[in-house]
């Protein structure tokens, strides 16, 4: 990248990362993608991925361009260019039709349809490419989608609130208040940020959580999530919290063979999805799967301790949020519950923070993006 010096390159990647930010919510099952269009150093175009089904980035992008404003041009792109036909045309056809001259993303698409054919394809037709700048953000921002790419799963994020002695209740069965009114409200924005929610049934009854997004208005963006409830036994009361909101914010049991067939269809005659699986407990492999089936790529996981523990278990966490409030119960529910022991010395900090009384602690697997 000889015409322009590094930080401007860097600089226009930010902006192609910042719009296609801007496709958060519309975007998926599509990964939200940004570009932009720079004629002799100087930008003259700029497009996202409004919403799956719209016009790619790359498009938006070019879209009333004139010839002479693109032949030559950079093209910088947080994703690689599609070269497929979706339900829009490939990208690289039209990147080699407008005459572009160089084209720099931040990542290769992991999706086995693209995965590096783009820029390959681009190469053959002439066309200078780059990749790898701000990969880790541009990683990062679509997640999501990197996981059920690349490991045909859902980005799970655990999220609890404890004692300063590792207790999420005072007892078994028992709804503890633990956190302050500053991380509730960070509860309320990393629910926003997942498009699925998931607790035991042993959460369900003990807490009778709603799992809304219940805040005043512009305090929080974003749709409710679709909210998932492990229960073997359609356990679940009608009359809980979560079946009386099912109208308004969805809500999926996933239950086992042992499920009494009366259970299942008076939660489904409240309005509620019912999946049932043929052995007696629901695997999480299984309940990966439905929460895709479901269109839910991001799953903020909220307990119980058992939940937590088979999660952890079967190592499909990516992500923990312990919330640590400055109090000891000396007894109680532990936050993790696992036969095996918990292993939490595989993980490495991330982001730490006060919020009021509590602290706020992001935890990743070691060697982990
Ligand atoms: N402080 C916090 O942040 C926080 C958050 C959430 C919960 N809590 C507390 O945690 C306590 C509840 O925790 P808990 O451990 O008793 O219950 P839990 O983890 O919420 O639910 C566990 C139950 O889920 C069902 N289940 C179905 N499939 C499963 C699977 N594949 N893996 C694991 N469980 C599955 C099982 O019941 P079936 O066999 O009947 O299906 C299991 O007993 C409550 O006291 C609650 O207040 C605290």
């Amino acid at each position: 990248m000889s015409v322009a010096p590094i930080s401007l390159w860097t600089a226009v990647m930010r902006r192609a990362l910042a719009l296609a930010e801007l496709g958060r919510g519309g975007a998926a099952p599509n990964p939200m993608v940004g570009a932009v269009l720079l004629k002799d150093g100087q930008v003259v175009a700029e497009g996202f991925h409004r919403r799956a089904g719209s016009g790619h980035a790359e498009v938006e992008c070019l879209r009333g361009i004139p010839a002479h404003l693109s032949r030559g041009a950079d093209l910088v792109v947080s994703l690689e260019p599609c070269c497929h036909h979706g339900r829009t045309g490939p990208c690289t056809e039209l990147i080699l039709e407008r005459g572009i001259a160089r084209v720099v993303v931040a990542t290769v698409d992991p999706n086995p349809l693209v995965a590096g054919q783009g820029l390959a394809a681009l190469r053959r037709g002439g066309v200078e490419t780059h990749s790898g700048l701000l990969a880790r953000e541009a990683r990062e921002l679509n997640r999501n989608f990197f996981r059920r790419m690349e490991r045909g799963r859902p980005w799970i994020t655990l999220k609890w609130a404890q004692s300063l002695d590792g207790r999420i209740a005072a007892m078994a069965g028992a709804r503890t208040l633990l956190s302050g009114a500053q991380s509730r409200l960070e509860t309320l924005r990393l629910r926003a940020a997942h498009p699925g929610l998931l607790v035991g049934i042993g959460t369900a009854l003990a807490d009778d959580p709603r799992l809304g997004l219940d805040l005043p208005k512009g305090q929080i963006q974003g749709r409710a999530p679709h909210r998932l409830v492990l229960d073997s036994r359609a356990r679940l009361p009608l009359e809980s919290r979560l079946v009386r909101s099912a109208g308004e914010q969805a809500l999926t049991v996933l239950c086992g063979s042992h499920a009494p067939a009366s259970r299942v269809r008076a939660l489904q005659a409240c309005g509620v999805g019912v999946a049932v699986h043929a052995s007696s407990h629901p695997p999480l492999d299984w309940v990966m799967a439905q929460a895709l089936a479901l269109g839910l790529d991001g799953l903020l996981v909220e307990g119980g301790a058992k939940v937590h523990g088979a999660f952890l278990e079967a190592g499909l966490v990516d992500e923990i949020h312990i919330v640590t409030a400055p109090l000891l119960l000396g007894r109680g529910v532990p936050c993790v519950e696992m036969p095996g022991g918990t292993l939490l010395s595989e993980w490495r900090l991330g982001l730490s923070r006060r919020l009021g009384a509590d602290s706020w602690h992001v935890w990743r697997p070691k060697g982990d993006c």
